[in-house]
């Protein structure tokens, strides 16, 4: 999306909501970056937006629009295919310890939907779900944002917060303590029962941060989204590289690839052991 498409989308808005001016200047005096007309089914993709990663993303009551009752099988479908696109965006799009929350009604039909579930399909494991609270968000009133009565708010009714962290930090945190159990002799097991600590110190890990993340979240997973996953980490990776110092050239980059390699084969290295010791065990 170009400058001037942003401008018209932003004349859309204003027309839309009577408050939209005053909020927009708001944050525009508050340092924030607003775009307009995001679509997040493909927001990774952005002009503004990749390789950018979050803190938080926040969507507050996804909804697709108004296609029929909102009980028909059909019409949970529409949303849930737009809640399944943005979590599989979303997930792309964090930082290291990132958190993506939704806030989201909870009785029938859209109990439906199976928030929890779709996310788990993205690589997204449940950190918390608390009630949602208007008062949390000062200023905020949800709008309908769609149709004529774009404006109006909706009925809330009993809804909910949930907050989501990348699964490969989950499995970091939970899964830790078992992993250090397993007496492994020989190999430098310190890189995979805590990578962060082993190898945070190195260039290749700053470099390839999203990289680890992703490798540990897709651990066994087979997909061809996967592939053009990791190609995204890697590009990235070398975007960060060389916009860190001008003078830096791409073949110096082909050195940081080697040492992925070698960590990449260590790693499989270490895999292959944990299973054999794990089958030895019949823990399998
Ligand atoms: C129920 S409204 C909630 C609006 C607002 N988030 C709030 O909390 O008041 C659902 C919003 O999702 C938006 N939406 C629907 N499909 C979308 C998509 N593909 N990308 C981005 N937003 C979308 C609609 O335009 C609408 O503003």
């Amino acid at each position: 999306m170009n400058c001037i498409d942003n401008f018209i989308l932003l004349d859309v808005v204003i027309k839309k909501y009577k408050s939209a001016k005053t909020n927009l200047d708001r944050l525009n005096n508050s340092g924030a970056r607003l775009l307009f007309g995001v679509d997040a089914r493909t927001m990774k993709i952005h002009s503004h937006l990749h390789p950018r990663k979050f803190d938080r993303i926040v969507y507050n009551f996804p909804h697709a629009g108004f296609f029929g009752k909102e009980s028909d099988d059909g019409v949970i479908m529409i949303h849930r295919n737009l809640v399944c696109s943005f979590f599989k965006n979303a997930s792309q799009m964090l930082r290291p310890n990132g958190e993506v929350h939704v806030s989201h009604k909870t009785k029938f039909p859209f109990d439906c939907w199976n928030i929890v579930e779709l996310a788990s399909q993205s690589c997204l494991t449940l950190l918390e779900c608390v009630e949602f609270k208007r008062e949390d968000y000062p200023g905020y009133n949800n709008k309908r944002g769609d149709g004529v009565r774009s404006d109006e708010p909706f009925p809330l009714g009993e809804c909910r917060t949930y907050k989501f962290i990348s699964s490969s930090t989950a499995l970091y945190h939970g899964n830790h303590q078992e992993l250090q159990e397993i007496p492994l002799q020989g190999a430098n097991t310190s890189l995979f029962t805590d990578p962060a600590r082993a190898i945070d110190s190195t260039e290749c890990f700053r470099i390839f941060v999203e990289y680890f993340d992703h490798a540990r979240s897709t651990c066994g997973k087979n997909d061809c989204y996967l592939s053009s996953s990791v190609r995204d980490h890697l590009r990235f990776g070398f975007q960060r590289y060389m916009a860190e110092d001008h003078r830096r050239q791409s073949i110096d980059f082909v050195k940081l690839l080697e040492e992925l390699r070698s960590l990449s084969k260590q790693r499989i290295e270490f895999l292959q052991k944990r299973l054999w010791e794990l089958d030895l065990r019949g823990g399998l």
